[in-house]
């Protein structure tokens, strides 16, 4: 609230314009309207704080609202402009029937979003996608309220219900790896170090499922609702394949206890850059969590590192043996 004050009254004063009580009365009704609104839906309630307060003013507010990036307005009907407060970025899908919207992001569909300006030295600064057509309830001819489809109440709940989902799939796929490539090792201490790694990615997966568990306690609509997160499982997966299918080949000279830890360090290395990124989508339990993640995922890599260095040197120098042993013997320890 306090940061969308001070942009707002921020923007006022560049237009020459005052930070007047009735203003910030305006601004407190929008930031708590629930999902897509009107003007004429703003006014009805503004009215019961202001009761003088013209449609006029509420129209020119939205405008300046819009300009300054609080309010995003999404074209639900050829005759009225809607109007929406959410800050996590989105798309809609708009029912011309119930004049309902769903949400949804799709990481594919940003990714080209922010390939094409390139394309054309073009800087952007914002962009909306929307979908139009009959929503799945009104196919079945449900009697459905106008704008009453499919709400996604609070959207940002659907996200984390998502994106939870996803990072279990990610540390299902670690855990699974290691296991499968426990045999690899004709060395105790590489099979010591999965063993490890194993018991950490077990750690991440139980944070990430009790987390889940608490969320869709807490919200019991939540399962219920569809995806708003649209992260396609068989493309991540297919991704992650090909990407490990690719630095397979240029490991593949190496003999399989080599291979093996350069391909348990790949791995390490995507989960970390995939959390790191998500970090920055995210916000407050969810952001620290991303961030513990990767921290985590980060010293996966460099443990990994140290035991692909240790079997390189060793092998060159049998003499050093005990010594990087050691090393890794602290290492090993230090994971949870
Ligand atoms: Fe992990
Ligand atoms: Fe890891
Ligand atoms: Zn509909
Ligand atoms: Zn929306
Ligand atoms: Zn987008």
């Amino acid at each position: 609230m306090q940061n969308e004050k001070e942009l707002y009254f921020k923007y006022l004063e560049k237009k020459g314009l005052k930070s007047t009580e009735q203003r910030l009365q305006i601004l407190e009704t929008f930031l708590e309207m629930p999902g897509h609104f009107t003007a004429f839906d703003l006014h009805a309630i503004i009215k019961k704080r202001i009761p003088q307060i013209g449609i006029s003013t509420v129209f020119r507010t939205l405008k300046l609202l819009e300009e300054c990036g609080l309010a995003k307005s999404v074209k639900i009907s050829e005759e009225e402009k809607s109007y929406e407060y959410n800050p996590t970025h989105h798309h809609h899908l708009v029912c011309a029937e119930c004049h309902g919207a769903i949400e949804f992001i799709h990481p594919t569909l940003e990714r080209i979003m922010d390939e094409i300006p390139v394309e054309y030295g073009f800087i952007p600064s914002d962009h909306k996608v929307q979908i139009f057509g009959i929503c799945e309830n009104c196919q079945k001819g449900a009697k459905v309220e106008k704008g009453g489809a499919r709400v996604q109440e609070n959207i940002s709940k659907v996200f984390e219900r998502d994106v939870l989902r996803l990072f279990i799939h990610t540390e299902e796929r670690g855990i699974r790896f290691y296991h499968s490539h426990l045999d690899c090792f004709k060395e105790d201490w590489s099979r010591r170090l999965f063993l490890a790694l194993v018991n950490e990615e077990k750690h991440h997966l139980e944070l990430l499922k009790r987390q889940y568990q608490k969320l869709v306690e807490e919200n019991d609509w939540l399962e219920k609702q569809p995806r708003f997160f649209i992260f396609d499982y068989d493309e991540v997966a297919t991704a992650f394949r090909r990407s490990s299918a690719n630095f397979r080949k240029t490991v593949a000279g190496e003999e399989v206890e080599m291979r093996t830890l350069k391909e348990a360090w790949f791995m390490e290395k995507e989960n970390h850059e995939f959390f790191k990124n998500m970090a920055e989508k995210l916000d407050d339990v969810g952001k620290r969590l991303c961030l513990e993640f990767a921290r985590d995922e980060n010293h996966h890599m460099q443990v990994i590192q140290l035991a692909i260095d240790n079997l390189e040197r060793v092998r060159s120098d049998p003499e050093q043996r005990a010594v990087f042993l050691e090393q890794l013997e602290q290492e090993i320890l230090q994971l949870k």
